[in-house]
């Protein structure tokens, strides 16, 4: 069996900042609203008219994370897509990347486990490179929420939340005994699949029924999140998740030097760190800037993490996600 190690880091985010003071010229909300309640101070919007796609950030992202990995495109063996948002209800936009970045015919997988899919993207990376299928894997996680929240203040609960963005990873065959991924895991519990959901259209619920029906207050096609469920659920799966990756690799809590957790709302990561324990300089946030980003908010974290120079070669660092599903996943790396 082959190990495999994250060879490069990128992320992309849209120029168009949204300030907290910016969503409250359009909705009823405020500032010391949003602060308190989630810890963000802005975030960024896409472009829509510029072709600023989830597809065409993705690929941005993957061209960074190329490129510090001293890859060339053309030894990515394989795609993999994480999104909530793709750019079309069908295909995936897994296969526009490899259309966009102009290399071969590989294959292009689509992961849709929302706010763990990264996380489930880089299960299913090292499972492909420990078996020695392929040796250099491109994964993304990318999200364009800005075109599909409700912008009246009858969706302020959730509308502020939510930010635009990609980060990519390329996973590669680790040589020489190097260490890297340690271990992933994920879970599910779909009994609470409509606790955080965006339900329409669907197999039951068609565009051309909504169309003819031209209800107003048909809210399906908005993203509908139970706040409090979702965050009495996630705290606990947070922390189990990333207990059962220390217990798997005999490591404790002081052991991490990084955790990278998928910036859901900064009150979840803090109260995270403070069951577990973790000192500040343990824990990276980002959520202040960009918002919650689902699937792009750990590679975009990552990213961040290297530039500033967090990411060393020897330390451990520890990746968790919870979310729709709902889904929740972590993994332990070594970095190299
Ligand atoms: N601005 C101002 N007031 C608001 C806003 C807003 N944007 N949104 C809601 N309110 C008001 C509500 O109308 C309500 O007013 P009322 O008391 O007069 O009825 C009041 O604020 C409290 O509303 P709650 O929904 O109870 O607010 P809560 O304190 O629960 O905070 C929040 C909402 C931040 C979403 C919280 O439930 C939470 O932290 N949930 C965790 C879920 C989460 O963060 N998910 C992230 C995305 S999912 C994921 O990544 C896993």
């Amino acid at each position: 069996m082959y190990s495999s190690k994250i060879s490069g880091v990128g992320h992309y985010v849209p120029e168009r900042v949204v300030t907290n003071d910016d969503l409250s010229k359009i909705i009823d909300t405020n500032d010391a609203w949003i602060t308190e309640r989630t810890g963000i101070k802005e975030r960024r919007f896409a472009d829509l008219e510029a072709g600023e796609t989830p597809s065409v950030m993705g690929t941005k992202a993957a061209e960074l994370a190329l490129k510090r990995a001293n890859i060339s495109k053309h030894d990515i063996d394989f795609i993999i897509f994480a999104t909530l948002s793709p750019d079309y209800y069908f295909p995936g936009p897994g296969v526009m990347v490899q259309d966009q970045l102009g290399i071969g015919e590989i294959g292009a997988l689509d992961v849709r486990n929302q706010c763990s899919g990264f996380v489930y993207g880089l299960s299913v990376a090292d499972q492909f490179i420990k078996t020695g299928m392929y040796k250099n894997i491109l994964l993304i996680g990318a999200e364009l929420h800005s075109g599909g929240l409700d912008m009246t203040s009858r969706g302020r609960g959730v509308s502020v939340i939510f930010g635009d963005g990609a980060g990519a990873v390329v996973i590669s065959r680790a040589e020489n005994g190097e260490e890297g991924i340690l271990s992933t895991h994920m879970h599910s519990e779909g009994k609470y699949a409509k606790e955080l959901a965006l339900l329409s259209p669907n197999t039951s619920h068609w565009v051309p029924e909504i169309m003819q029906k031209n209800d107003p207050e048909d809210l399906s096609y908005y993203p509908y999140m139970n706040g409090n469920f979702v965050f009495k659920h996630a705290v606990v799966r947070f922390s189990e998740v990333i207990e059962e990756a220390l217990q798997t690799n005999n490591c404790s809590v002081s052991d991490i030097d990084l955790l990278i957790p998928h910036q859901a709302n900064l009150r979840i990561s803090q109260f995270i760190q403070k069951k577990m324990g973790m000192r500040d300089d343990q824990v990276f946030n980002n959520i202040m800037k960009y918002g919650n980003t689902t699937a792009a908010s750990i590679p975009i974290a990552m990213s961040e993490a290297w530039e500033e120079g967090r990411l060393q070669p020897g330390k451990l660092i520890c990746l968790a996600a919870f979310g729709s599903g709902f889904t929740w996943a972590s993994a332990l790396l070594r970095w190299h």
